[in-house]
C-alpha cells in the first residue's frame, strides 16, 4: 500500500508547492511510483511540472464534485515515475459547493482509494487556508508534512494548524500522523534564520527533518520552466536538499524497494 502525505500550512508562501513538486520528483527519481495531487486552486503544482492549462484532460475538481474517477485525471510528466492530478481556479468554488455534499470531508479520501495500490507515494499540495480543501487533504492522508519558512513569523499560526490536525485526528482520521516539520528558505547569513532553526528544533525535537532547505534562486526559477529542480539544475543546493528530504522519508520508513507491479 502506498503512503499519502499531505503538505500543509495555512500560511501563504512558505514553500508548500516547491516542496510538493520537488519531493515528488525526488521520490520518483528513486523509482518510487509517485502521484502529486494539487488541492490548491492556484494550480501551481501542475504548471510547475510543465502542464499547460489548455491541454488538461481534467482536474481534481471533477473528482471531488462530479465523482469522476481519479484515473481519468492523471497526467504524466517528464519523469517516468511521477504523475500529477492538476487543479485550476475553478477549484475555488469547490470550497463552497462541497458544503452541501454528503460526507463532504471524505471526498478526496474516497477518490484516492482505488489508487492506493498503484503508487508508492501520493503527495497532496494544500492551499494556504484551513477550509474544506485542506480538511479533505488531511482526512485522505496518512501523514502531514509542514513546511515552515525560516523567518520571524515562522511559528505564527502553527498552533492553529496543529489544533486542526488534532481535531481531524479526533473526529475524522484517527490514524493521521506527523510526517515532520521542514524548515525552508534558510539563509545562513541571517541571525533570525539561525534563531528560528534553534527554536523550532528545541520545541519540536525529532519531529523536525534533519535536512533544512536553503534559500536558493534555482528553486525559485524552475517553475517558470515547468521543471522540478532535478531536471533544471541537479547540482544546485536546492536540488541536493530535496534529494536528501526524499532519502530521509524513504529511510524513516525503512522501506525496501517497493514491489513492482507485474505486467
Ligand atoms: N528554498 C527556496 N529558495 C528560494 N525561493 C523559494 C524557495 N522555496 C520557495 N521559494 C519561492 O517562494 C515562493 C513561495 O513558494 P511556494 O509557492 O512553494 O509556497 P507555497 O507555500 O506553496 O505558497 P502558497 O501558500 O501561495 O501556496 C515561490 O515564488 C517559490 O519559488
Ligand atoms: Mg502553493
Amino acid at each position: 500500500m502506498g503512503r499519502i502525505i499531505c503538505i500543509s500550512n495555512q500560511k501563504g508562501g512558505v514553500g508548500k508547492t516547491t516542496t510538493a513538486i520537488n519531493l515528488a520528483a525526488s521520490l520518483a527519481s528513486a523509482e518510487r511510483r509517485t502521484l502529486l495531487v494539487d488541492m490548491d486552486p492556484q494550480g501551481n503544482a501542475g504548471s510547475g511540472l510543465g502542464l499547460k492549462r489548455d491541454q488538461l484532460n481534467g482536474t481534481i475538481y471533477e473528482a471531488l464534485l462530479n465523482g469522476r474517477p481519479m484515473k481519468e485525471l492523471i497526467h504524466s510528466t517528464e519523469l517516468r515515475y511521477l504523475h500529477v492530478v492538476p487543479a485550476t481556479p475553478d477549484l475555488t468554488g469547490a470550497e463552497v459547493e462541497l458544503v452541501s455534499h454528503e460526507r463532504r470531508e471524505f471526498r478526496l479520501r474516497e477518490a484516492l482509494r482505488p489508487l492506493a495500490k498503484e503508487y508508492d507515494y501520493i503527495l497532496i499540495d494544500c492551499p494556504p487556508s484551513l477550509g474544506l480543501l485542506t480538511l479533505n487533504s488531511l482526512v485522505a492522508a496518512d501523514s502531514v508534512l509542514i513546511p515552515l519558512q525560516c523567518e520571524y513569523y515562522a511559528l505564527e499560526g502553527l498552533s492553529q494548524l496543529t489544533h486542526t490536525v488534532d481535531l481531524v485526528r479526533q473526529e475524522l482520521n484517527p490514524s493521521l500522523k506527523m510526517e515532520g516539520i521542514l524548515l525552508t528558505m534558510f539563509d545562513g547569513r541571517a541571525n533570525i534564520a539561525n534563531q528560528v532553526v534553534d527554536e523550532v528544533r528545541g520545541y519540536f525535537k525529532d519531529k523536525v527533518f534533519g535536512v533544512v532547505v536553503p534559500r536558493n534562486v534555482r528553486l525559485a526559477e524552475c517553475p517558470s520552466f515547468g521543471k522540478p529542480i532535478i531536471l533544471y539544475d541537479i547540482k544546485s543546493k536546492g536540488c541536493e536538499s530535496y534529494l536528501a528530504l526524499g532519502r530521509e522519508i524513504m529511510n524513516r520508513e525503512g522501506r525496501k524497494p517497493p514491489a513492482r507491479k507485474v505486467a
